[in-house]
């Protein structure tokens, strides 16, 4: 029989509520929905015999109470799938090696420093590494440097010793990639030694990610597949779940779904949910703290998380609605401080809503620079239209001038040689003769000779503009700093997408130092200027052949000019250095 927990009380009917013990995750907008007090209330009522361990990646977590202390432990288990999901860990992004490659780069290692070695050993001796090209050597390089010697300095516990009830291992001071390493380490042992315990992965967008491998999924994809029979759970702890590992989340049984901000985020959820009765997008996205849709076996309901020490009856008057929350929180939680270590930090949910809100901006402002280089190019096209049909006007107002004046010489001719006006037509009784009628009879003879119109021939014009905008965009080249110049080469280089520490590293720089600053402003810069496009997620990747379309559009420039522009443009900027 499954095990169960008390999670809380159903909203509206005070009901209590518990969940079955499964593979679980919690998710919901930082710092509003209440994830890791959910996750603590729900480890300290674990039933009896069953183990927690908790890793605290971040500063400013609320603290566990009553939890025991874990010395954090290490031991690499090399084999290949560990190396690939390292490697692409290191590269965040998906590796097209060979497996070839990485069981070559993984053979005989033990530890991730013999990985390095036999790496290094193979360029060093001029041996063919298919797939790995100077940029990707930099990059795990970069990566290898960084992580070696804080594995290798840190007192790693031998065993990973874990008491009955609640642990934490402590993992703030590490930096993200050793973080991974020494989950994974964890988990490893959990799915090799342990039974009943869960395992609480927190940031599992970051940890287990869906795009790519990484050390923590390879020993995820372990416990999910065998855990269940030993007892063994992962907790997962995300703010979002469309960026977390489907692999893994097809395994999840139990769903408790905080408050999220983005409605498409809050519909693919949904459309993830086991077929129960859901919620609809707006009812998630109103949520309070301690709130939350929990959709476990056949059923979805909406419940108030009791908080671990908090009395029945007060969570119970919560989820009714005769206490409200938000007011009443501090009092409510006396009992979860922010984590006392770090006193001089700023209150950490105060930063990551302010760079949930400054990610927001920031996706805002590109699509108005966008915006505005469209209409730019647009409003340069109109102006070319207006200046041509002035110009066609004038042209015809000339011609029909000359015609005037033409008309008016003729005329002047016509009664000269018929000399009408000084002398009268001979002959008594003959007819009158109208002059005008008589000037007009030899002029529809003569013809009007109305001339072509002569307009300035179109061509030219556009031509001209585009010579134009081609200047334009050169001296915009010509006018980028040096690390510009380089981060753009680099980026035309590699020919996709890379994230700022990448390009630091192809450049040799440090994103950490002030060279490193002032290129991940030049970067900036150069996206107001199209010259680059950041989708946040995925890096940045050059655009220059896009900027030179978009810039000649206007004009039916040909593929041909586009690409001569664009060649022109690359020329100038290899001739920059
Ligand atoms: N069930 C609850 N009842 C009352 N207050 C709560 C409840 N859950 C959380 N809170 C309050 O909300 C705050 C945020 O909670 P918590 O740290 O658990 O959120 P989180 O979703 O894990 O945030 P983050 O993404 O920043 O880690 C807590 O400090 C607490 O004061
Ligand atoms: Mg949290």
């Amino acid at each position: 029989m499954t095990d169960r927990i008390h999670l809380g009380f159903e909203m509206g009917t005070g009901e209590k509520v518990s969940v079955p013990l499964h593979h679980a995750i919690v998710s919901g907008v930082t710092g509003l929905s209440g994830k890791t007090t959910a996750i603590a209330a729900m480890l300290s009522r674990l039933p009896d015999g069953y183990k927690s361990l908790v890793f605290s990646t971040k500063r400013g977590e609320i603290s566990f109470e009553g939890a025991h202390e874990t010395q954090p432990f290490y031991r690499a288990t090399v084999d290949w799938e560990y190396v690939s999901g390292v490697l692409e860990a290191a590269r965040k992004e998906k590796l097209k090696f060979e497996r070839s490659w990485i069981i070559k780069a993984s053979r005989g290692a033990s530890t991730l420093r013999d990985v390095y070695q036999n790496i290094v050993t193979e360029l060093d001796g001029g041996g063919k590494l298919r797939g790995l090209d100077e940029s990707v050597w930099t990059v795990l390089r970069a990566y290898f440097e960084k992580v070696l010697p804080e594995l290798e300095s840190q007192p790693w516990a031998p065993s990973l010793d874990l008491t009955p009830g609640l642990n934490v291992m402590h993992l703030e001071h590490l930096s993200e990639e050793v973080q991974g390493l020494v989950i994974a380490a964890s988990l490893e042992e959990g799915h090799r030694g342990l039974s009943n315990v869960i395992l609480v992965i927190p940031e599992a967008w970051a940890f287990l990610p869906q795009q790519r491998g990484s050390p923590v999924k390879w020993a995820a994809q372990h416990i999910i597949r065998q855990g269940r029979a030993r007892g063994v759970f992962l907790f997962l702890d995300s703010q979002d779940v469309t960026s977390v590992s489907k692999e893994v989340l097809k395994s999840v049984d139990l769903w408790i779904l905080g408050r999220q901000r983005e409605i498409n985020e809050v519909r693919r959820i949904l459309e993830q949910l086991p077929a129960v009765q859901k919620p609809k997008p707006t009812d998630v996205m109103t949520l309070g703290v301690g709130q939350f849709y929990v959709a476990s076996e056949d059923w979805c309901r909406k419940v108030y998380v009791q908080p671990a020490g908090i009395d029945d009856e007060i969570a119970r008057k919560v989820a009714v609605g005769e206490i409200s929350i938000s007011p009443s929180v501090p009092a409510l939680l006396p009992q979860m401080p922010e984590t006392p270590n770090y006193p001089d930090e700023e209150d950490p949910m105060t930063i990551s809503d302010l760079r949930v809100q400054l990610a927001n901006a920031e996706i805002q402002r590109d699509e108005s620079q966008r915006q505005v280089l469209v209409l730019r190019d647009q409003l340069a096209a109109e102006l070319l239209a207006l200046q041509r049909s002035q110009e066609q006007r004038d042209a015809a107002l000339e011609d029909l001038e000359a015609e005037i004046a033409r008309s008016k010489l003729m005329r002047g001719a016509i009664r000269d040689f018929l000399g009408i006006g000084s002398v009268a037509l001979p002959g008594p009784g003959s007819p009158h003769v109208d002059e005008e009628t008589i000037v007009e009879k030899v002029l529809a003879r003569v013809g009007t000779g109305r001339p072509v119109l002569h307009l300035l021939p179109v061509e030219a014009l556009r031509h001209r503009f585009q010579q134009e905008t081609v200047e334009r965009l050169e001296e915009q080249i010509a006018a980028l700093d040096e690390t510009q110049k380089r981060a753009l080469k680099w980026l035309l280089a590699i020919g996709k997408r890379a994230r700022y520490g990448e390009i630091a590293a192809g450049l040799g720089l440090s994103l950490r130092d002030s060279q490193g600053i002032q290129m991940s402003r030049g970067i900036k810069d150069m996206q107001t200027l199209g010259l680059v496009q950041d989708d946040k997620s995925n890096g940045v990747k050059a655009t220059v052949l896009e900027r030179v379309s978009l810039a000649l559009a206007p004009y039916a420039a040909s593929p041909e000019d586009i690409e001569a522009t664009y060649q022109g443009l690359l020329h100038a900027l290899a001739e920059a250095m």
